[in-house]
């Protein structure tokens, strides 16, 4: 069977396309990354795709005159390359409901906290603010309102007394870069499916061990 073709988003540094990068540089892992798009040039992630050989291109909403322009734009791009699932990686625009209907459970996300906690920007900042004692990070699929959908995968981290939003941001992302490929496989397997707005993987433990923060 051929492997599951994806495109990656990307705003940034890119550590999440690498991971995808690094994950789909092993002969078993069945999905390949057909092509990347950057709305923002001159970012990290444009030259980690390069330096991968990968397909790259840079599409900049600022010389689009709506989103829906943009949107079509990176549509059209996708399905030429014959992707099969977009991966939002550090994306960091808003996409049209046009866009995001196109794509119904074919577009998968990466969000640095415990969905349904802490949508939007800061969010390490504001858990911390909050008190919480773990945050983590979620894979899922992408559904209108922002940063909901089916979740595939989350991990959680504690979160430590003295953390700011970097020492936090940081241990999160260590968990993004495992769980982001993991889904990918998951899906690229046949996997993950999605029944009452809930994804179950097939074949997936739950783990039976909780976790107390801080340790009694
Ligand atoms: C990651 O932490 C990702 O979860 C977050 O941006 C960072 C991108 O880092 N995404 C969002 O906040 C989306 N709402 P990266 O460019 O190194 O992958």
């Amino acid at each position: 069977m051929g492997k599951l073709k994806l495109a990656v988003l990307i705003s940034g540094r890119g550590s999440n396309l690498q991971a995808l990068i690094d994950a789909c540089a092993a002969p078993d892992y069945p999905a390949e990354i057909a092509l990347v798009i950057s709305n923002v040039a001159g970012v990290e992630g444009i030259e980690r795709a390069t330096n991968a050989g990968l397909p790259v291109l840079v599409i900049d909403h600022k010389k689009y005159p709506s989103r829906a322009e943009f949107d079509l734009e990176m549509t059209q791009a996708i399905e030429a390359a014959g992707v099969e699932l977009i991966c939002l990686a550090g994306f960091m625009r808003l996409l049209s409901e046009e866009f995001i209907d196109h794509w119904h459970n074919r577009m998968i996300n990466i969000h640095p906290s415990l969905l349904p906690a802490f949508k939007g920007l800061d969010v390490q900042a504001r858990a911390i603010a909050a008190g919480a004692r773990f945050s983590g990070c979620t894979v899922h699929y992408v559904r209108f309102d922002m940063d909901t959908g089916p979740i595939i995968t989350q991990a959680a981290v504690p979160i430590h007394t003295g953390d700011d939003a970097d020492t936090l941001a940081a241990r999160i992302l260590v968990q993004e870069h495992i769980i982001y490929p993991q889904a990918v496989r998951w899906i690229a397997e046949g996997r993950v499916m999605i029944e009452n707005q809930q994804a179950i993987v097939d074949g997936a433990d739950a783990p039976t061990a909780a976790v107390i923060n801080p340790l009694p």
